[in-house]
């Protein structure tokens, strides 16, 4: 457990499009239960944030606990499963508790896809038990013993999350984090520079070099820049700052690591897109020119 609202949305640079939909389809009516009634709108159900791996999932998430004042419980669902196994209904049942003595908390169910993939490939019979008790869970969430509980969850393949935990009233908002945008690549790369020496770096230029980097890429652009500075430094005895030759090395060197995720993704994306699930990576894909 940390401290209430150490992120805002505000900290998550650019990603307007996903700032916009967590705006509608979450904070809006989770600030304004009248208005809720008034429209009719459900707000039972939980958001499963979804993409490539370091692209920002968690890091969202904590804003938007941020955004709620709420409390921020994350929890990877792989350790709920291994650390006491066997037990693993109770413990899903315990982390509810601990959430709703600290209303209003966020829970945040951090790879979710381990309770379907691992249910799927081990018919391990706890598995649906505990599924059944995060549906449990999740559909209390109307009760007014779970006033203040929002649940969010993560995952890079949602195509292996049990169906049956995205129905409506359960995680039935989905929002697609893709890899950072320039303004979004602009903030990750000052907040990873700014305690390092560095000169003469343009800053624009740099953002232009890393489309399709991923925030995790970015840091690693960084370090292994900061490293080849001080590899340098130690080699000729003389220190030399980061420059922008280091950061565009590291920069070309470094591989996408989201690539691999939109192999996978792009076959879901045109044999598995049920009921429009995936348009939004359609879209992205097809702008892309991966599709
Ligand atoms: N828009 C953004 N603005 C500022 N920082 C960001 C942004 N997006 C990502 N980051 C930073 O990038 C890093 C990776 O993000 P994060 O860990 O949230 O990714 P993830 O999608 O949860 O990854 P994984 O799938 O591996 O769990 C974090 O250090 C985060 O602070
Ligand atoms: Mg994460």
């Amino acid at each position: 457990m940390e401290k209430r609202g150490t992120v805002r949305l505000a900290d998550v640079g650019g990603m307007q499009d996903v700032k916009d939909r967590l705006e509608a389809a979450f904070l809006a009516p989770t600030r304004n239960p009248e208005l809720r009634k008034l429209y009719g709108k459900s707000l039972r159900g939980g958001l499963l944030l979804y993409g490539p791996p370091g692209c920002g999932k968690t890091f969202i998430a904590r804003a938007v606990a941020g955004e709620l004042g709420a409390a921020f419980l994350s929890v990877s669902v792989n350790d709920v499963l291994d650390m006491w196994i066997g037990n693993s209904e109770r413990n899903m049942h315990e982390l509810f508790e601990t959430a709703r003595r600290q209303a209003p908390c966020v829970v945040f169910l951090d790879e979710l896809d381990a309770l379907g993939a691992k249910r799927s490939r081990t018919a391990h019979s706890g598995m649906r038990n505990t599924v059944n008790q995060l549906l449990t869970e999740l559909d209390g969430i109307d009760s007014a013993t779970n006033e203040g509980v929002f649940v969010l969850a993560a995952t890079n393949v949602p195509w292996d999350v049990d169906n049956a935990l995205r129905r409506p009233g359960r995680l039935d908002r989905t929002i697609l984090v893709l890899p950072p945008d320039a303004a979004a690549r602009e903030a990750i790369l000052r907040y990873h520079l700014q305690d390092r020496p560095i000169d003469n770096v343009d800053l624009d230029r740099l953002v232009n070099a890393t489309d399709g980097l991923s925030g995790a890429d970015l840091a690693y652009v960084c370090e292994a820049a900061a490293e080849r500075a001080l590899l340098d430094s130690a080699r000729t005895g003389t220190v030399r700052i980061i420059g922008m030759k280091d950061l565009l090395a590291a920069a070309k060197e470094v591989v996408p690591s989201a690539e691999p995720w939109f192999a996978s993704a792009r076959n879901v994306a045109m044999f598995a897109n049920e009921g429009g699930m995936y348009d939004d990576l359609v879209a992205y894909l097809k702008k892309r020119r991966k599709l």
